[in-house]
């Protein structure tokens, strides 16, 4: 599956660039071609020389090198490779990409680039949690960075927590699936998750218990087929995936104006509990308690996303999903909601408290279009949402059979 392809490694500073030596040799016997790139702090973890022996090439360590400039400019470099990889990615380098900086040689070859760039994080766990890597992270995911790892375990330091780097296989499959020719590549992607939280005042907001656990592992999946994802996610539990573009809004009406402006796409699965209705005229300052006066709250119809989005006569998408979480009669109420909001599919599933599904880790879904009800059996979430994958993906590439 490598054969043939060339990968620009960026090797930072970091004890875990010994493990960049082995990528680098596992890259190789897959056929892939290896440009090695050394920052000044990765020479102090890993030499030059065993770097450019292992990937059989010489190994690119300074930005103004003029014989080098001559025969291939850094601009060039970076954009002769498949795919860009940093491995390990410190938090300067990581901080250096979310800002846009460019004073070394790794930085100005991830900034000239315009091939995807896949990260593995490697620092001290402090570091990667610190709010400013974590910004820098959020920054870097919503520009289109893969992320790999960090794991979670004994470091170096002798500290415990996220922040190693993950291990070479991880990170094999990890560039597995940017390069891969899975069948949905070249396809755009919309995915709503997550609840949404609709202000009362600016400390107070109605929400509900969605957990964008479902509509997290369906963006991975589709991901995971090579399809360019956009994930517009309310305040979820659990964190958005690695390698999708992730657009974070709080609100009905920030969710809808965030889906609009991300078409055109190719298909859009709308997996996130969106409040139907919000209180009318949220105060901008906190509501006070007034003796025995109750405050009365006025609410207003939030926008329907998925009904605006599958009613549009230009812009709207190829496939269409909604999904239909009901406590009873869900197949009656799934099979008209599919036909009130104008979506192709309707995934419905039952979201009774005695189910254990809504906040759980297994669904049991139904999938109703056209062609009629298709009940799956109770499984895990990732595999729902493995499987909803695939039938996009078969739909997209036969769009007769949907
Ligand atoms: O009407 P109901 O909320 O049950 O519909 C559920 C489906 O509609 C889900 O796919 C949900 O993401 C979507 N929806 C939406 N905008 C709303 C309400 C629901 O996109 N305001």
């Amino acid at each position: 599956m490598l054969a043939g392809k060339h990968i620009l490694l960026i090797i930072g500073g970091g004890i875990a660039a010994y493990k960049s030596l082995d990528l680098i040799r596992r890259l190789s016997e897959r056929g892939a071609e290896v440009t090695p790139v050394l920052t000044q702090s990765g020479s102090q973890f890993v030499t030059p020389l065993s770097v450019s022996a292992l990937a059989g090439k010489e190994v690119h360590q300074d930005l103004f090198d003029l014989t080098k400039e001559a025969e291939m400019g850094h601009i060039q470099l970076s954009r002769a490779a498949d795919l860009v990889v940093v491995a390990p990615a410190t938090a300067d380098l990581l901080a250096k990409m979310a800002h846009g900086l460019a004073n070394d040689i790794a930085s100005t070859l991830l900034l000239a680039t315009d091939k995807r760039v896949l990260v593995a994080p490697a620092m001290n766990v402090r570091m990667w949690t610190h709010p400013a890597t974590q910004r820098n992270r959020a920054t870097l995911l919503g520009d289109g960075v893969l992320f790999v790892g960090p794991d979670e375990g004994a470091m170096a330091c002798g500290e415990f927590g996220p922040g190693r780097m993950s291990e070479v296989p991880e990170i094999l499959a990890a560039i597995d699936a940017a390069l891969g020719d899975g069948p949905l590549r070249g396809r755009r992607i919309l995915v709503t998750s997550g609840p949404t939280h609709e202000p009362i005042d600016p400390v107070r907001y109605i929400a509900n218990r969605s957990s964008g656990a479902q509509g997290t592992a369906i963006a991975q999946a589709l991901a995971n087929l090579g399809a360019d994802v956009v994930f517009v996610t309310g305040p979820a539990e659990i964190p958005p995936p690695d390698a999708v573009r992730v657009i974070k809004v709080q609100s009905a009406k920030d969710m809808h104006a965030a889906v609009m402006s991300a078409l055109p796409v190719d298909a859009a699965v709308f997996a996130a509990a969106v409040a139907d209705w919000r209180v009318a005229s949220a105060s901008d300052q906190k509501i006070k308690k007034v003796n025995g006066a109750l405050p009365v709250l006025e609410f207003a119809e939030n926008p329907d996303i998925l009904a605006d989005v599958s009613h549009l006569s230009d812009q709207r998408p190829g496939l269409v999903i909604g999904f239909a979480a009901e406590t009873h009669d869900v197949l009656t109420h799934a099979t008209a909601k599919r036909l009130r909001k104008g979506c192709d599919w309707i995934v419905a599933n039952d979201v009774s408290p005695s189910t254990g599904i809504m906040g759980g880790t297994e669904n049991a879904v139904t999938v109703i279009s056209d062609a009629g009800a298709e009940t799956w059996p109770r499984m895990g979430k990732a595999e729902v949402a493995a499987r909803l994958a695939r039938r996009i993906a078969d739909a997209l590439t036969q769009p007769k059979e949907a």
